[in-house]
């Protein structure tokens, strides 16, 4: 360890090693970050030559150094430290040789309640066109997890599989026909199932390079939540500043992202929820003012009316369902508009048509994992305006809960149970 005579050169060229061989199987000893971060490169010693030769052959597992090795002998990084991306064909190492780390998974091998994830180890999978595997830091947890395990959900991947949607976590290899992720970038993506893993592949499309002040916890749980809020809030509702917010569910996921986004919009915000102590701590850390417990405060109509002078919300955001919706078409302004994210309390109302017609309102829908794949390039500015506020201090995720992977069960009874306020997030320990 820390020999430290390395010299930038020789990192980049270590970079550009990692890249042209794909990056995540060069040893198992090591890992990808091992020739990746520049610290951490000291533990080559890169000034030594014959050092630097002899152990890069090691871990490409050539038997003799790459120097004296046919057309691979071309590529020595201590040489070529800016070795031209055309020559990647050339020096790509031929699947077959790769040595496959394998990959720490809780596994789903057959549909049952949190307490049967197993943790176990897969072989790696080779990657798909348009593809990239990532390193996962930490992964979401959402509902959908759960009804996936018990095979309620639409999708059901086949057995053995992992849960986790969202995943945030370090390149380690792209495909060939990849252009948009380079190996080593942060990035947070969506993968559909998979994510309950310390790696994952993702569709190079759902990947969005973290900002520099997000860490992989918080990159975890933002995808879904921030994405989902931001597109209804801001292309679904068209919220101005100065507008009455009604937030169902505000101690949530993507009710807390609405929260949070709501308030850098300039809205006036009203918080509801079915818990003094959660909604205690939202009205805490985004300075909120009006919070109701809609359990508890049986004419929570009316409090909405006196809170905005009478002439109630402007917009509702709905994530919740049951018969908060009818409720909400009842306490809402002119041009009032609700938006319908969920059904979290498990109910799907029936509303009366005239409550839409009587306000001049808009009963708006909102399916942003649909909507993403039809205008990816909105998404995306999207995340980039976010990211923005985010590194300006402007954005404030909660995480109430962090546990190990090996506790996966724990997490999911936590967002069962309804103790999460924001998001409950798992570690892999990379
Ligand atoms: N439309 C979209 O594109 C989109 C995207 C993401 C999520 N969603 C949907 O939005 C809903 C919320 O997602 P989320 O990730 O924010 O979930 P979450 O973190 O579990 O939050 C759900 C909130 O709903 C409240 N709730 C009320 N009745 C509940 C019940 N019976 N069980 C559980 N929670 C209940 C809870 O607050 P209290 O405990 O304070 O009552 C909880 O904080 C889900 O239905 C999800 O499928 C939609």
């Amino acid at each position: 360890m820390a020999k430290a005579r390395c010299s930038d050169s020789y990192v980049l060229a270590a970079n550009e090693a990692v890249q042209l061989h794909g990056g995540i199987d060069i040893t198992d000893e090591h890992d990808t970050g091992f020739f990746m971060q520049p610290a951490r490169a000291c533990e080559l010693n890169f000034g030594d030559v014959a050092h630097f030769r002899e152990r890069y052959a090691q871990l490409n597992g050539y038997s003799t150094p790459c120097v004296d090795r046919g057309p691979r002998a071309r590529f020595d990084p201590l040489h070529q430290p800016a070795v031209q991306a055309k020559h990647r064909p050339l020096f790509a190492r031929p699947r077959a040789t790769r040595r496959l780390r394998p990959v720490k998974a809780m596994l789903c091998k057959a549909f049952g309640p949190p307490e049967s994830l197993v943790l176990e180890e897969q072989p790696q999978k080779p990657l798909g066109p348009g593809q990239v595997r990532i390193a996962v830091h930490a992964a979401g947890v959402n509902f959908p997890d759960v009804l996936m395990i018990q095979g309620k959900y639409q999708f059901k991947p086949p057995f053995p599989f992992a849960p986790g949607a969202e995943v945030a976590g370090q390149v380690t290899e792209v495909a060939p026909d990849v252009t948009t992720v380079k190996v080593g970038e942060r990035v947070m993506a969506m993968v559909g199932a998979g994510g309950f893993a310390d790696e994952a592949i993702a569709a190079a499309v759902s990947c969005m390079t973290l900002p520099k002040s997000m860490d992989y916890t918080v990159a975890a749980g933002f995808s879904m939540t921030y994405g989902t809020s931001y597109y209804a809030l801001v292309q679904r509702a068209q919220m101005q500043p100065g507008e009455v917010l009604l937030v169902h569910g505000a101690a949530g996921g993507v009710g807390t992202a609405a929260v949070d986004i709501g308030k850098k919009l300039g809205a006036k915000i009203i918080a509801t929820g079915g818990s003094d102590e959660k909604l205690a701590r939202i009205a805490k850390h985004y300075g909120i003012e009006h919070t109701i417990n809609y359990k508890t405060e049986t004419n929570w109509k009316e409090k909405v009316r006196a809170i905005t002078g009478g002439k109630g919300a402007d917009v509702v955001y709905d994530a919740v369902g049951g018969e908060l919706l009818e409720t909400s078409l009842r306490c809402l302004n002119w041009n009032g508009r609700v938006l319908v994210i969920g059904f979290a309390g498990g109910d799907i109302p029936k509303i009366p048509a005239n409550l839409v017609l009587l306000k001049s309102a808009s009963l708006i829908g909102v399916f942003w994992g649909a909507w993403l794949g039809r205008e990816p390039d909105v998404n995306r500015k999207n995340f980039q305006t976010m990211f923005e506020w985010y590194e300006a201090g402007a954005l404030k995720p909660i995480i109430s809960h962090t546990f190990p992977l090996p506790r996966a069960a724990d997490a999911l009874n936590c967002v069962i149970n309804r103790e999460v306020v924001g998001k409950c997030v798992i570690t892999t320990g990379r």
